[in-house]
């Protein structure tokens, strides 16, 4: 038999408290799982620095590319004798499910964004590369790899099998939503996907949804719209963010000014040298990250040492509202209060923005495009979903921005009473 229509002797099964169970019947998707490159997903949170605020969301990628992959099955074991739905695309959406966030690094947003690095990047360089996951991969057929890195990338002809692994109702966001409101504890993200996932249909470019569906699908895009504000954009995890991204910058910024530390730091030196190989890339994961942090808690530097101090021992920064497009000289009189109170202000006075936009209808050419969702009317005719919802309709195409300002308030407080500088700071902040 072929290795691609492989399946074990006995079905595996993975117990989820999502999905209940993960099902897997083929050698293909069994043999990925056991690649290190898949394995290593187990050390990297699904949530990076979120257990700041929810100690339950300590859930890695390897759970939520379990259950992104476990969603696919079972929308496609629907979609057997549908029209529009060829069964020999079956494993390709299968693998794609499963390793579509294959090239996130730990922490991925703050070392994405210290180190210009692209997690889709590496996951494309995983599959293509010489890796586990590649082996196994050509081993189904010799453009197989090429195939999956094309869906996973978007760019693959048949865009229905696109649209099952990232649309804006995808199995990515349908798993990521109620793992992430499972694991936090909060009582957003949980919608019926179970009825979502039986009034899916499959058409020749994109999966639709039956119009009785409408209220489920509602029902998770309001899920969603809360999730990220209640539990993605938390002020709190931004400021372990914060901190996060400024020891990257401080170790980065030692590194090349010769410092010699406790510790050297041999598996950072091709990020800060911005030349990261696959095999460099694929060693760091969150547990390495976390090592360091904690050593370097006792190095000589007193900005890495307290950065290092704040993160492990979740010692954040404090944080108020902070426009800087409309607050530029506070801004800039904050900068030179600092600078005078000692306080280094490229470290320890920092603006974060969020914005999330919920749900787009159809903006052909527009930058960050977005294929709407549609619903398949008895008719057959289709219609965009804001058009049919008012619920969806009132939020759409809104984008909402947060912005803050973080500080170490204990440091501030720690000037004297008498100082002017203290007391013009507070006033700044607090009003
Ligand atoms: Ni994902």
């Amino acid at each position: 038999m072929a290795y691609k229509d492989e399946k074990l002797n006995e079905e595996k099964v993975f117990k989820d408290p999502v999905h209940r169970y993960v099902h897997v019947r083929d050698r293909v998707i069994w043999d990925l799982i056991g690649t290190p490159e898949f394995q290593r997903l187990r050390r990297v949170k699904q949530l990076g620095t979120s257990y700041t605020t929810f100690h339950g969301a300590e859930h890695s990628r390897f759970n939520h590319s379990l259950g992104v992959y476990e969603i696919v099955r079972r929308i496609i074991n629907n979609f057997e004798n549908r029209p529009n739905w060829n069964e020999d695309e079956r494993l390709l959406c299968l693998a794609a499910a499963l390793l579509h966030d294959l090239g996130h690094g730990p922490f991925s947003h703050s070392f994405e964004k210290v180190f210009k690095l692209d997690h889709e990047d590496f996951t494309r360089k995983i599959i293509l590369g010489d890796t586990g996951v590649n082996a196994i991969l050509r081993r189904v057929d010799d453009n197989f790899p090429h195939k999956v890195a094309e869906v996973i990338n978007k760019t693959y002809e048949n865009k229905l099998v696109v649209s099952l692994i990232s649309s804006q109702i995808d199995a990515d966001r349908m798993d990521y939503l109620q793992r992430d409101a499972y694991f936090t504890g909060v009582s957003y993200g949980h919608f019926d996907m179970e009825r979502i996932l039986r009034v899916m249909r499959p058409m020749e470019d994109q999966v639709v949804v039956k119009e009785s569906g409408m209220h489920a699908v509602e029902d998770y895009i309001m899920s969603r719209y809360q999730m990220y504000w209640q539990v993605y954009f938390h002020p709190v995890t931004r400021s372990a963010e914060v901190i996060l991204t400024k020891i990257l910058h401080r170790a980065k910024e030692l590194y090349e000014n010769q410092y010699s530390f406790y510790l050297e730091p041999y598996h950072f030196t091709s990020f800060f040298a911005g030349e990261v190989d696959l095999q460099d890339y694929l060693k760091l994961d969150e547990n390495v990250v976390m090592y360091y942090f904690q050593i370097w808690k006792d190095e000589i530097d007193p900005v890495l040492s307290d950065l290092c101090k704040r993160f492990v021992d979740r010692h954040l920064f404090k944080y108020v509202e902070f426009n800087p497009n409309q607050q530029m000289s506070e801004w800039m009189e904050l900068h030179k209060l600092f600078q005078k109170a000692g306080i280094d202000p490229d470290y320890y006075l920092v603006v974060d923005s969020s914005s999330d936009l919920p749900y787009d209808f159809y903006r052909p050419g527009e930058e960050g495009e977005r294929l709407p969702i549609h619903l398949l009317r008895p008719n057959g005719e289709l219609k965009e979903l804001s058009r049919q919802s008012d619920i969806v309709e009132s939020i759409s195409g809104k984008k909402r921005t947060d912005h803050k300002l973080y500080f170490p308030k204990d440091l501030i407080e720690g000037l004297s009473n008498r100082s002017k500088t203290k007391k013009r700071i507070l006033e700044i902040l607090y009003g």
